[in-house]
């Protein structure tokens, strides 16, 4: 849209990817404001010609004064700020987690506040939750209340409260968006990138063992980045924080959707449940950015392993990329 500039922070991470190749598909000058040097997820998913329309720039979320300079110089009107560290790096050194996902996160208001922008979207997580049994049977409620386990969940609980005290004090808005398992391609660290790494497997013709189970909600990547850009387009005012939903299924319709495209694919997985409530409602979010839409699973798995076999067939993507 015109006039439109975007700031992504993470944008090397797999969300941030797929924001920024949905951005440049629709004309709009993007910056990714990242630490790590990898582009190698952008390339997965966009020609040379796109990614030569992004701006970098290198820098650390837990500086203020380099953040502050990003936003200014690039006249940025929009944030989505998705940089921070997973939760094992929280887990291993919880003083650098700190610094980068709560630090951070103030850094990112603080910058938008003094570059006079008026709405900010960020990633919060499903792991502001405690376990499923602490919760009533069921889709969780939008109101459902955080008891976070990890010092992620604090830190992103933490980042819901900065939000709030912004729009309290300095009018600033926000959105926080909670991902659960987000699935695609770019999806390739941490646990739950297990069913997307299948998705490669099967792509290549190897066999894959997914090490959990159950039911779960997967949210497609690029559903995810068009839920961000959306939130940040919104005319919302206030500090609020909406679970994502998407396909709510049981790992085994997962590797039936993989052995739909690839009927020989050989996927196993251990049928054991995540410890986290398994399901959530979004009817807020929904009526905040009036309906949503997810590509139903079948689709984005196809869509998934097509990315994949393409980019193998033109040799960015090697074996070595599975593990
Ligand atoms: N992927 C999921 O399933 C999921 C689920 C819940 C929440 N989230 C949240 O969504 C956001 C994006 O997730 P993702 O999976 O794309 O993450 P990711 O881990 O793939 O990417 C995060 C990016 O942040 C960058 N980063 C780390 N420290 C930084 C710093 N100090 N300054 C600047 N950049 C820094 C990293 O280089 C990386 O490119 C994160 O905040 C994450 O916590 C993701």
């Amino acid at each position: 849209m015109a006039d439109e500039r975007f700031l992504v922070t993470g944008a090397l991470g797999c969300i941030g990817a797929w924001v920024v190749r949905n951005l440049v598909r629709e004309g709009i000058p993007t910056t990714v404001f990242d630490l790590g040097g990898s582009t190698h997820r952008l390339e997965l998913i966009m020609t040379a010609d796109e990614l030569a329309q992004v701006n970098f720039i290198k820098g650390d979320v837990s500086d203020l004064n380099v953040v502050e300079s990003a936003v200014k110089d690039t006249g940025t009107t929009h944030i989505i700020h998705l940089a921070g560290l997973q939760v094992p790096m929280c887990k291993a050194d919880p003083s650098l987690g700190a610094r980068v996902n709560v630090v951070g996160t103030v850094n990112i208001f603080e910058a938008a506040k003094r570059a006079g922008l008026k709405h900010v979207v960020y990633a919060s997580s499903i792991a502001v939750y405690g376990l499923s049994e602490e919760y009533p049977e069921g889709a969780l409620q939008h109101e459902a209340a955080p008891k976070p386990r990890t010092h992620y969940g604090v830190y992103k609980q933490a980042n819901e409260g900065t939000a709030r005290i912004y729009w309290l004090d300095d009018g600033l808005s926000s959105i926080g968006l909670r991902p659960y398992i987000v699935y695609g391609p770019g999806r390739d660290q941490g646990m739950t990138s297990s069913p997307t790494k299948a998705m490669l497997a099967a792509a290549l013709g190897q066999s894959y063992h997914i090490p959990y189970g159950g039911r779960s909600m997967y949210q497609y990547a690029d559903d995810t980045a068009r839920i961000f850009i959306r939130s940040a387009r919104t005319a919302f005012q206030g500090a609020d924080v909406f679970n994502l939903r998407g396909s709510v299924v049981w790992m085994g319709e997962i590797v039936a959707a993989i052995q739909a495209v690839e009927p020989n694919a050989q996927i196993t997985f251990d049928d054991k449940q995540l410890p986290f409530p398994e399901e959530m409602e979004d009817a807020a979010l929904a009526s905040v950015l009036g309906g949503l839409d997810y590509t139903p699973l079948e689709q984005g798995v196809a869509e998934t392993i097509a990315v994949f076999k393409s980019a193998v067939a033109a040799g960015r993507l090697t074996v070595d990329g599975l593990r």
